[in-house]
């Protein structure tokens, strides 16, 4: 008797011990039977499987809900979702060949799981990440043969996934429930389609589009990102072959889902523990905004925005009708002549990229945007990876559509190429807005509020779509100031009260007679020349003689009114040797004008590329100017109780006076920026300017910074010593554009060469060499590389073996649109006082 007692006490013992793991656990001979009401827990008991009946109806299903939150049973996977049992005599098995079965009462299979190989011993789990999985009973949770997970209905959680996998076949999306009493599938599914965007449909209709992955999120998903709050990541693989994207959990507590609703909406959820309650985390679609190409082809949605669609810079709506046919160019694309650009169009989603190419390589964004540059039919492109510093290329060749605008700059940069007389427009810049208030802290705050992290677009986006349309109502604003500026002088003799510092601007208001006395009524033989917002004359004082440049804004340039009102709050507060003086101003009537010092010897371009001309300057004194610009940027960007970035550095910007010396004027573009932020880098949408002077970065993407000006002077620097225009080397015999021109004599040791004839043959050679080299330095494609006017003042003074090699300057061996002379369209910068 002793043996077979102990065989049977150890019998039982097994049969208690198996009896604690099968609650995970179905085996062959265990099925789950919902009559008595038996569940698999999973070990961990985050999970449980077993019948349910959804609310509101009596249909018997296997699903899966959480075990550990006492939430109202929510269910995250049905099986038999189709076929249901219609009464408690469901059965669940496993068959010996590891398929699960779900049969009815009558032992009719009524739902089959996919058996992909059949298994010898097998055994099904419910695992505590909440996968089901039917395995061998020798092998590991991870070599499951059949997984949930591979079979999503309307639930994601951490571990599952969406996407595709060609080789097999399948698709990995959410489907949702019909309704909330039937958990078969309705046409709504979420997924990712073959163009790598994740999108809704709506059976074969596209229900929402929230774009391509981005390296951080999809492109139009909101909160479907790594979030370090809520302890949430997403993956993103892709191969030939397939793509996936998946969330995973940086805290390991969190317990989050995602679902497809039976309304069409993705709902993201997240446990509260300490308010046991589910809690949204985001959802989409969510606005007007995201229903698919709300505006038309090349339209931009404003969710938030007093106008709905926009289009994007360069289009204009097609003529006036409804919003959803979009928009068309304004002025054709010129590919042919290669003066097209970009404009960009900061903080969006992506557009529709099916007709895209999108490449994940380690491209630039420069290296994308030459790609688009190059292809006649490229109409934009976009970084493809926005993730660490940016990589890879979008290109799209078809019109842009469903672009969505993202307040508060979460969107990604958009560059859309428009033809050149589009690229600069009369529009307001951000910054120039906010000179509702003079002081300089204000005007500070306001602008580094453009950084780089956030774009061009902040509150002052709001600001413009109020503003810009009551143009009116700016140039009333402007009158009123500029009135004010000069009446307070009167009255107090202060123009702005800073709070921290008092700023006596000096600016005195001169009256209309006397200007028109000057000015002899602004006869046309005292034209000087004709600038962006207005004519420039010249005259003279009757009571102390002193010849003075007018500029006067045309009543009809609302740019003007911008312009001259920037130029006034600049050059009001800087006082330079090297930087033109402005003596007063003049508000009457509808009248307003700078009185500025008379320039007798006119501008730069003038002289230097006028071959009649050009003899008088010598190397001398061709190096006296290039010093005097250097020492006047120098005060611009670092001197100034401002940081101030001209924008606009050129030979006709560059006046001379009676002695030669250079003062650097039209301050109509430059920005302002606080005293101490040296390291300013704007975004901008709108690209003001001269082509053949900008810089790289900011003629091909907007951003600009101190280092723009510097690529401008390297430009001047070289066009000062060769006395050529890029054009005179751009349309002659020498195939090459001036910059390629000098960099190949550069490296062939013959920058000799380059010396403008009329200096003659006696100048200092090294002193030239120095200057070419220092040219080359600051027309550098890397900014960073490029000096700042600081250590370029100290080369000037130093042995040309203690600079740095140069590297290829920016744009060399793209020919056309950026460094062929600009026709008048393509620039509104002021030529003041240029001689004719
Ligand atoms: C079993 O079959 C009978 C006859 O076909 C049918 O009336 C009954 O509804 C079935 N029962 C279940 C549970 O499906
Ligand atoms: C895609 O499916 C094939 C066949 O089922 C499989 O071998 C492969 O591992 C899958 N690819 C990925 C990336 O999961
Ligand atoms: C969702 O996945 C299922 C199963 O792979 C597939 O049949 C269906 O076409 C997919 N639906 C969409 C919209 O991708
Ligand atoms: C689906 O989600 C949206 C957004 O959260 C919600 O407004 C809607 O009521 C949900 N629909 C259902 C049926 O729960
Ligand atoms: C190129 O420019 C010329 C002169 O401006 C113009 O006549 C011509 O139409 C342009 N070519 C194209 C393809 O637009
Ligand atoms: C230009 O772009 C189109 C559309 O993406 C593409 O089909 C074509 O191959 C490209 N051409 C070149 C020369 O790359």
């Amino acid at each position: 008797m002793k043996p077979t007692m102990i065989w049977f006490c150890s019998f039982l013992c097994t049969i208690s011990f198996s009896a604690s793991i099968a609650s995970d656990t179905l085996t062959v001979s265990t099925p789950l039977l919902d009559a008595n009401t038996k569940t698999l827990i999973s070990d961990g008991g985050s999970f449980e499987l077993g019948f349910f009946s959804p609310a509101g109806s009596n249909n018997r299903y296997i699903g899966i809900w959480y075990h550990s939150i006492s939430d109202n049973q929510t269910v995250i996977w049905v099986a038999n979702r189709k076929s249901p049992v219609t009464d408690r005599s469901g059965r669940l098995s496993l068959t010996t060949d590891g398929a699960l079965t779900i049969t009815d009462g009558n032992s009719t299979v009524v739902w089959s799981s996919e058996s992909p190989t059949s298994l010898n011993n097998p055994v099904a789990k419910l695992l505590n990440t909440g996968n089901f999985i039917v395995r061998e009973a020798s092998a590991a949770d991870s070599d499951g043969a059949w997984q949930s997970f591979e079979f999503p209905t309307d639930t994601s959680i951490p571990g599952m996934k969406l996407g595709w996998n060609l080789t097999s076949g399948r698709n990995y999306n959410l489907t949702a429930w019909t309704s909330e009493s039937d958990p078969s599938p309705s046409n709504y599914a979420i997924g990712i389609d073959y163009h790598g965007q994740i999108v809704i449909m709506d059976g074969q209709r596209l229900h929402w589009r929230g774009g391509p992955w981005n390296g951080l999120r999809f492109s139009g998903s909101e909160g479907m990102q790594r979030d370090k709050r809520i302890g949430i990541g997403f993956d993103y693989v892709t191969g030939p072959h397939h793509v996936f994207c998946s969330e995973y959990l940086i805290d390991s507590s969190i317990i989050d889902r995602i679902v497809m609703n039976t309304s069409g909406t993705l709902q993201h959820f997240i446990w509260i523990q300490d308010k046991q309650q589910w809690t949204y985390v985001g959802f989409v679609p969510r606005d007007e905004c995201d229903s698919v190409a709300r505006c038309g082809p090349n339209g931009v949605c404003h969710p938030d925005g007093s106008t709905l669609c926009k289009c994007l810079q360069g289009f204009t709506r097609r003529n006036n009708s409804d919003e959803l046919n979009g928009c068309v160019r304004i002025t054709a694309l010129d590919c042919a002549n290669g003066t097209d650009g970009f404009a960009r169009q900061s903080s969006v989603k992506l557009p529709d990229t099916s007709t895209a190419s999108v490449d994940w390589s380690a491209v630039s964004l420069e290296e994308c945007g030459l790609r688009c540059l190059r292809n006649c039919s490229c109409t934009g492109y976009a970084q493809a990876n926005v993730s660490g510093s940016g990589s890879g290329c979008v290109l799209w060749s078809t019109d842009l559509t469903d672009i969505k605008f993202y307040e508060g700059g979460t969107g990604q940069d958009l560059f859309v190429r428009v033809a050149a007389a589009d690229l600069i427009i009369s529009e307001f810049d951000t910054c120039s807005l906010f000179y509702h208030n003079f002081s300089s802290n204000d005007l500070a705050v306001s602008c580094s509020g453009t950084g780089r992290k956030h774009g061009h677009w902040s509150p002052a986006v709001v600001v413009i779509d109020i503003v810009v349309p009551a143009l009116a109502i700016i140039l009333l604003v402007m009158v009123f100031v500029v009135y004010c500026l000069c009446r307070r002088k009167k009255e107090h003799g202060k123009y702005f009260d800073d709070d921290t510092e008092e700023t006596d601007l000096d600016l005195p208001l001169f009256d209309l007679d006397t200007i028109l006395e000057a000015t002899q009524n602004f006869s046309p033989s005292n034209k000087l020349g004709q600038g962006g917002y207005g004519p420039v004359y010249k005259g003279k004082f009757k009571d102390d003689g002193q010849e003075i440049a007018v500029k006067r804004l045309s009543e009809t340039s609302s740019q003007g009114a911008n312009e001259f009102k920037n130029e006034v709050m600049v050059i009001a507060k800087l006082q330079h040797r090297n930087l033109v003086r402005l003596l007063g101003c003049c508000i009457q009537g509808r009248e307003r004008m700078l009185i500025y010092e008379f320039m007798p010897n006119g501008s730069l371009d003038a002289l230097l590329f006028d071959p009649a001309k050009s003899g008088s300057l010598d190397w001398r004194t061709r190096y006296n100017i290039i010093v005097g610009i250097a020492r006047g940027l120098l005060y611009l960007h670092h001197d100034s109780r401002l940081r101030i970035i001209h924008r606009d550095l050129k030979p006709s910007n560059v006046l001379l006076d009676m002695d030669m010396n250079p003062k650097i004027s039209d301050f109509g573009l430059a920005r302002i920026f606080g005293g101490d932020d040296t390291e300013v880098v704007v975004n901008t949408k709108r690209v003001v300017g001269t082509y053949g002077y900008m810089s790289p970065e900011y003629a091909m993407h907007g951003i600009f910074s101190i280092k723009s000006d510097v690529f401008s002077f390297g430009k001047l620097i070289l066009e000062i010593v060769s006395g050529r225009k890029n054009r005179d080397v751009y349309d002659s015999s020498i195939p090459e554009n001036l910059l390629d021109h000098i960099w190949r004599l550069w490296k062939e040791g013959k920058a000799l060469n380059l010396v403008d004839e009329s200096i003659g043959n006696s100048f200092p050679t090294t002193e030239v060499l120095s200057c070419i080299k220092i040219g080359l330095l600051c027309v550098q494609e890397q900014p960073e590389d490029r000096p700042t006017m600081n250590t370029l003042l100290k080369w000037l003074d130093s042995d040309i073996s203690h600079l740095p090699e140069p590297t290829q300057p920016g744009f060399v061996n793209l020919r056309g649109p950026f460094d062929s002379e600009p026709s008048s369209k393509n620039t509104i910068s002021n030529t003041l006082f240029e001689g004719r």
